[in-house]
């Protein structure tokens, strides 16, 4: 009962004043979907109804929720110190889980910068490439090339390099000048439901090529992608792409960076994408899973030759003009180490390589439903494409999203795309759980 009065308060009054983000905020305000616990595999909303996640909430809980080692590590950081001052002095912890970092990092990247979030994370790399030309006596080097459908945060440097339409229109005359975008990879005539890496689409990278014949190479930075797309709705990258765009940015002096926010910390098998997918960039943005999502952190980490370079600075001078009062929190750092403790103990990345043979059956299986256009999947990220409905972009996708919620499974929508993307300590019953939760709503919603 007391739940009760209070999600219905909730419901009625004091929603007023939260301005939500990436929200359609009159429609949750007269129909709110409000979580208040949440327990290994399930939330419980404020009625205390179990909800399967079948999200890692926003790409964040690999290792599933209520970690008690996680709170016990960050109750235990908060009496021994709260925060600890960020420039020009430091705590033990931040170093730590540097090296802990490092250690799971591919190998030659052995630096980590701390931010706050997978945006901050990304406006961090693509200044850490500025800085390092300059350096380096390229300072001419300063173009961007992302790539359309891209997802890099929020920030004025991620929006820029990112390739969703709908987040860059409004700021569009403010962007950074000097960015270009490669083709997405997204082909589902050629491409439908195949399962793990599509085999053909790898010539998109070949754009790259054009790119530099354009503007020189001398005048270019770094390529930012990700290894694949999370927020656009979960598009792969054809076998052999990413090897041949790290063969184009090395053969030109172009840094590469795998912006790994979502793959990074096991959903796609290894610690990072770029290790299973055997491509090595020059740096990696992190955030989300790095701390299981319990406190907001992120992290770049680096390649030795771009640290080493941007050290050529005078003695006592600093090298790098950045930093955020929060970088390597020592309280979010204590999280962050309490988690790789977990992903290494519980092998929750060899995990999700044993079971996404289950999962890949498991989504496939959905085919043949109802408006039901393309399935792709990898490690234990999976998105179920729908062809738009005549109500419009995303009708579809929502309605199957909020009947989801209703019966019990937080899916994501991205447009009419579905994606799932669970805790890595998810069960066979749970994938089936999902899926046919899935299955049932997308029958209902046609
Ligand atoms: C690939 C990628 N980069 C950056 C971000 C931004 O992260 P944040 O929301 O923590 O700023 C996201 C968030 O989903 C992401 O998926």
């Amino acid at each position: 009962m007391e739940d009760f009065n209070k999600a219905d308060q909730v419901a009625t009054g004091t929603l007023e004043h939260y301005w939500m983000p990436f929200t359609a905020n009159r429609q949750f305000k007269q129909s709110p979907r409000l979580l208040a616990q949440a327990e290994g595999m399930y939330y419980k909303d404020v009625n205390g109804r179990p909800v399967l996640d079948g999200t890692a909430g926003l790409w964040c809980c690999n290792a599933g929720h209520g970690r008690k080692a996680i709170s016990e590590a960050v109750s235990k950081q908060i009496h021994e110190m709260d925060y600890a001052p960020s420039f020009q002095m430091g705590h033990p912890l931040a170093f730590e889980l540097a090296e802990r970092l490092a250690a799971i990092a591919p190998k030659g990247i052995n630096k980590v910068f701390f931010t706050n979030s997978g945006s901050e994370s990304v406006d961090t790399a693509l200044k850490i490439a500025l800085n390092y030309h300059r350096a380096r006596g390229e300072a001419t080097r300063t173009r961007f090339i992302g790539r359309e459908l891209g997802y890099h945060g929020v920030g004025f440097g991620g929006i820029s390099v990112g390739g969703i339409g709908g987040n860059r229109r409004t700021f569009s005359q403010q962007l950074l000048q000097g960015v270009d975008h490669l083709p997405h990879t997204l082909d589902i005539q050629q491409n439908a439901f195949c399962k793990g890496l599509p085999e053909t689409g790898a010539e998109k990278a070949e754009v790259l090529e054009q790119l530099v014949t354009l503007h020189g190479a001398e005048n270019i930075a770094a390529v930012i992608v990700e290894p694949m797309s999370g927020s656009a709705g979960v598009i792969l990258p054809p076998q052999g792409y990413l090897k041949r765009l790290r063969e184009i940015t090395r053969k030109y002096g172009i840094l590469l960076i795998f912006d790994e926010v979502i793959t990074g910390f096991g959903r796609v098998g290894d610690a990072f994408a770029s290790q299973r997918w055997g491509v090595t960039p020059d740096m990696i943005t992190t955030a989300k899973a790095l701390n299981n999502g319990t406190i907001p952190m992120g992290a770049v980490l680096i390649d030795d030759a771009i640290y080493d370079a941007s050290m050529d600075a005078p003695e006592g001078a600093i090298e790098l003009y950045h930093g955020y009062t929060y970088s390597g929190h020592p309280v979010a750092a204590a999280a962050a180490i309490a988690t790789l403790d977990i992903y290494q103990e519980e092998q929750l990345f060899e995990r999700t390589k044993s079971l996404e043979g289950y999962f890949e059956k498991a989504v496939h299986s959905l085919k043949g439903l109802p408006n039901l256009i393309d399935i792709r999947n990898t490690g234990l990220v999976a998105g179920i494409q729908f062809s738009p409905s005549d109500k419009g972009i995303g009708k579809r996708g929502f309605g199957i999203f909020e009947t989801c919620f209703k019966n019990g499974t937080l899916v994501r929508a991205t447009a009419d795309t579905i994606a799932l993307s669970p805790p890595l300590i998810v069960d066979e019953a749970q994938i089936d759980q999902m899926v046919n939760t899935l299955s049932d709503a997308i029958t209902t919603v046609g």
